[in-house]
């Protein structure tokens, strides 16, 4: 190998003095354009260095004179969101019925705050909307088994159905089939006649013999709960069998099975998932769905 920088003859440019087996190397320049960007990428990336989060440190890492940090931006985002609603959540949990249905701004923030909360934790269940699925009750209609005031609403989601709050509302009825209380005739019998005592009537067709026999079991195991007439009983979370809303479906062979199973569905308790007022506001929402009744001085207990 020699070193002789000398011009090369076909492209003018100069060579680097190596030579490999007569190949020369050509010492063509780095086009300006390519040089001035790279340039600039060095001097972006120390300009980077020094107002950015950047190089590891035996104990953390250089911060950066603009001491930015994406941690504590989302906390310190949060924070002013739960500053500016936390007014508002605080006047809502303090208001009564009265004063949330006299006040449009308190009701639009109730609202919205407990649509978005419905849409996490209770669609699930409840469906979209309050739509409900079996097992999981419309809230959308005005059919309610536990009640279906504000003060009614806001005391399920606090202690919940079947929940482990020590409050819990809590009725259990019987599973007359599986545990052998009543036998599968004497379950045939008593089908017949709710759903003669049923709105379903007419689509059902009940039979008339079986519903007369069952209509002495009624009164002597269901009637406690359920009402003489059916009307149902919100103290117990008994539903009404005069309707044709059917919390486990609405077929005859259906409404046989909760009859044979007594199922007791479980609506968890959210006391200590939530603030007063984020219940509050999912109370409204629930009790906006459709359905809500007026807060008193609406009974607890339908009369027959
Ligand atoms: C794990 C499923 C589940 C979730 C999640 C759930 N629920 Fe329920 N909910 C139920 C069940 C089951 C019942 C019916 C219990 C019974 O048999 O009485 C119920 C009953 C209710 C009732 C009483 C209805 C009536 O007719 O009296 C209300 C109101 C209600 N839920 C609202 C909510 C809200 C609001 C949320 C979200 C914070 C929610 N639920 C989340 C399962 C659930
Ligand atoms: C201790 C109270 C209790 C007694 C007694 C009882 N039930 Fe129920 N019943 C309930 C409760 C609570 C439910 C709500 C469903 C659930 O969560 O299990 C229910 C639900 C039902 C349903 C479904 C209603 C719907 O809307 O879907 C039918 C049908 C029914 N009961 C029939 C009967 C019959 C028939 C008897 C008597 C043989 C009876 N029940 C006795 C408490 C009772």
């Amino acid at each position: 190998m020699t070193d002789r920088r000398e011009r090369d003859q076909h492209s003018g440019t100069e060579t680097t003095g190596h030579e490999w087996d007569g190949v020369r190397e050509l010492d063509t320049p780095l086009p300006r354009w390519w040089l001035y960007i790279f340039y600039a990428t060095i001097v972006a990336a120390v300009v980077y260095w020094v107002l950015m989060p950047a190089w590891p440190l035996p104990n953390g890492y250089t911060k950066g004179v603009l001491n930015w940090s994406d941690r504590s931006n989302v906390s310190a985002d949060i924070h002013a969101l739960r500053a500016a609603r936390g007014p508002m959540f605080e006047r809502l949990a303090q208001a009564s019925a009265a004063q949330i249905a006299a006040d449009p701004e308190l009701q639009q923030f109730a609202r919205a705050a407990g649509e978005a909360v419905y849409g996490d934790y209770c669609r699930t269940c409840h469906g979209a909307g309050g739509a409900g699925a079996p097992g999981y009750p419309v809230l959308a209609d005005d059919v309610w088994i536990w009640g279906g005031s504000l003060a009614d609403i806001e005391h399920t989601l606090r202690v919940g159905v079947r929940s482990t709050h020590p409050e819990t509302r809590l009725s259990m009825m019987p599973a007359y089939g599986r545990d052998g209380l009543l036998s599968a005739h004497q379950i045939a019998d008593v089908t017949e006649y709710v759903i003669a005592l049923s709105a379903a009537r007419d689509r059902l067709d009940p039979n008339a013999a079986a519903a007369a026999r069952g209509g002495a079991l009624y009164q002597e195991q269901c009637s406690a709960c359920h009402g003489p007439a059916g009307a149902g009983d919100r103290a117990v979370g008994a539903p009404s069998l005069s309707d044709d809303v059917w919390l486990y479906g609405g077929k005859r062979e259906e409404i046989r099975r909760q009859v044979e199973l007594g199922r007791g569905g479980v609506m968890p308790s959210w006391a200590s998932r939530f603030d007063p007022g984020t219940l509050r506001a999912l109370a409204y929402y629930v009790h906006e769905m459709g359905g809500g009744e007026p807060d008193a001085p609406a009974p607890a207990t339908p009369t027959q």
